[in-house]
């Protein structure tokens, strides 16, 4: 579905992206995550064909992105802020404009709005409307289009909970649909729940690839094992045949209310793999 290879791309003398390889496969969600300036905004737009790149291989839909025809760029959907509203014009409306630039019957539009639970602020004007009904005025214009391939540039950022689960849910169900998502989050937990697959881009590269729960086995260093006694004592165990004899005389006692394995979450892996580099990137900003 996308396809990247040894792609670069510098912004005056600044090299953002060093060689980038990427395949993702149709009907997955994909997780690009990195510090704030890594390139992710970057990546999507060249992938979408919004930015020129130095040298390698960009391919979307099996086309390299310049040959992209009017009819492909139908099929792919994008969401990122600076995408705006008419701001005076209703969501509705704003919906409609979508509707005949994409060729959608206008009956989408409506499908849309209840898809994304604003069927009933269809009149109001976007400027009224509040930062997670924004989020899914904006989200039923790409999803209006039923596309094939979704880009979602930090989709939930700044949206409270339940908004965030719903659109989490709209993602899902896009996948469902077969649709492939590219997303970028800052939200680890997101990323664990919702992607197939995530990569990590730290100084123009791509650290680490691989599904969530496989890129926090790799990093669990410490392979403990974490139990809360019903007396409230907590204890670590390390994961060997010794532990094993404890947990079980423990379990047949009655004493463990909570036991669990000591890998680290995805946001962990993330300051681990990331933190220094970014503290780094600061004082040299600063210096
Ligand atoms: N049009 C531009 N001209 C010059 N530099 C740019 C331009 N767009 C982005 N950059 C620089 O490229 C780098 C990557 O920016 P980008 O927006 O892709 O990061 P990001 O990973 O999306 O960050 P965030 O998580 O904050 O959205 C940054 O150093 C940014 O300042
Ligand atoms: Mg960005």
């Amino acid at each position: 579905m996308i396809k990247a290879v040894k792609l670069c791309k510098r912004f005056a003398d600044k090299e953002v992206l060093s060689g980038i390889d990427l395949e993702i496969n149709p009907g997955m969600i994909f997780g690009l995550l990195g510090p704030s300036g890594a390139g992710k905004t970057t990546l999507i737009k060249i992938i979408t064909g919004q930015l020129v790149f130095e040298s390698g291989e960009v391919k979307v839909l099996g086309k390299n992105v310049s040959e992209l025809t009017g009819e492909d760029k139908k099929q792919i959907g994008i969401m990122m802020d600076n995408h705006g509203m008419y701001e005076r014009m209703s969501c509705i409306d704003n919906l409609k404009i979508f509707a005949d630039i994409y060729g959608v019957p206008y009956s989408k539009t409506v499908e849309a709005l209840n898809a994304v639970g604003l069927a009933g602020s269809a009149k109001k004007p976007a400027m009224k409307l509040s930062k997670g009904m924004r989020a899914r005025l904006q989200l039923a214009r790409v999803l209006m289009i039923s596309p094939k391939l979704l880009f979602l540039d930090e989709p939930t950022s700044g949206l409270d909970p339940v908004t965030m689960k719903y659109i989490h849910k709209l993602i899902l169900d896009q996948k469902a649909n077969g649709c492939t998502v590219f997303l970028t989050t800052h939200n680890m937990e997101e990323a664990a729940e919702l992607c197939d697959e995530v990569a990590l881009l730290n100084e123009g590269k791509i650290i680490e690839r691989a599904a969530p729960d496989k890129v926090c086995r790799k990093y669990n260093h410490r392979k403990r094992i974490k139990i809360h006694l019903t007396t409230g004592e907590d204890i670590e165990l390390e994961h060997d045949q010794k532990a094993g004899e404890s947990i079980m005389k423990l379990m047949s006692d009655g004493r463990i209310e909570t036991i669990h394995s000591s890998e680290p979450d995805l946001e962990t892996v993330f300051i681990e793999l990331t933190g220094r580099k970014l503290e780094n990137a600061e004082e040299a900003e600063y210096a």
